[in-house]
């Protein structure tokens, strides 16, 4: 079996605090999803900051047509299996369909990823309801990455995979919910599918780190699902804010790499690649 090679020189372990500095010294924070400990263990030599376990996997290692179908016991496998490929990079994993529909709920799902999955972070969608689920686990010392615009869980109710906050009142909704994840205690906030300009205003809004997926170049960080930065689409139409990174690099590890330095940089994502 090819194993991908050990890291020049050991990089320290990778805390919330930390991304927090990293967004106060404008340095790009560059994350990827990840399932398995193989994909999980060339990404962190390639110097990614974060790795999230996401419920995507109910469509990319499932198959199926959305992330519902995702259960808790999903995620812990998925996630503990991460967590065995991860040095450096701190580990996220999602919350699935649900499991914080109480913060009571919210709070057995998080036990369950951080013990059994040994993820340092856990992600909730939405804002609302949701604030209590942040603030209960917040306040019992597990971190919580927020995500908001475009939230796949809700993509029945959607009824579909759009861009969000494309109008004013739709948008100025989405600015006060990025503040109100932020003082439920949340350090972290994934922007989903938000046309660019708004996704730059909570970003300068927010004292926490952004990090976008389609949501333009000035998010305080980026992420992909990983299939999708391999060019791996399932049939499926490619979003216009994906880039396949093995597309003219020989090796998933010099994807990866490529990918973390083109975020670091800047070059990605680039205006083509986001929403007006
Ligand atoms: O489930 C997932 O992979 C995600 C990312 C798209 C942010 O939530």
């Amino acid at each position: 079996m090819y194993t991908s090679p050990a890291p020049q020189s050991a990089r320290s372990a990778v805390t919330v605090p930390m991304l927090l500095q990293m967004k106060r010294n404008r340095e790009r924070i560059a994350t990827l999803t990840a399932y398995d400990a193989s994909f999980a263990r060339a990404m962190d030599h390639a110097g990614i900051d974060a790795v999230l376990v996401g419920d995507s996997l109910g469509m990319v290692i499932k198959g199926g047509a959305n992330t519902v179908s995702v259960s808790i016991d999903d995620m812990v496998y998925h996630s503990r299996c991460v967590a065995q490929g991860l040095q450096s990079a701190l580990l996220i994993a999602d919350m699935p369909f649900q499991s914080y529909a109480t913060p009571e709920r919210a709070l057995d799902a998080a036990t369950a990823l951080l013990s059994e999955g040994m993820a340092s972070m856990v992600k909730l969608e939405g804002a609302g309801f949701v604030l209590d689920a942040i603030a209960f686990l917040s306040e019992r010392d597990i971190p919580v990455c927020a995500h908001l615009g475009l939230t796949p869980q809700s993509v029945l109710k959607l009824g579909g995979f759009k861009v969000q906050g494309r109008d004013e009142q739709a948008a100025l909704a989405i600015i006060e919910q990025a503040k109100q994840v932020e003082q439920a205690g949340a350090q972290l906030l994934v922007l989903e599918c938000l046309p660019s300009s708004l996704a730059k205003s909570v970003t300068e809004t927010v004292g926490i780190p952004t990090i976008g997926i389609g949501a333009g170049p000035d998010c305080d960080g980026q992420i992909l699902v990983s299939y999708d930065a391999l060019g791996i689409n399932s049939g499926h139409r490619r979003p216009r804010f994906v880039k396949d990174f093995l597309a003219g690099n020989g090796s998933i590890d010099a994807a990866f790499a490529q990918y973390v330095r083109d975020v670091k940089s800047g070059e990605f994502p680039s205006l083509e690649h986001g929403y007006a």
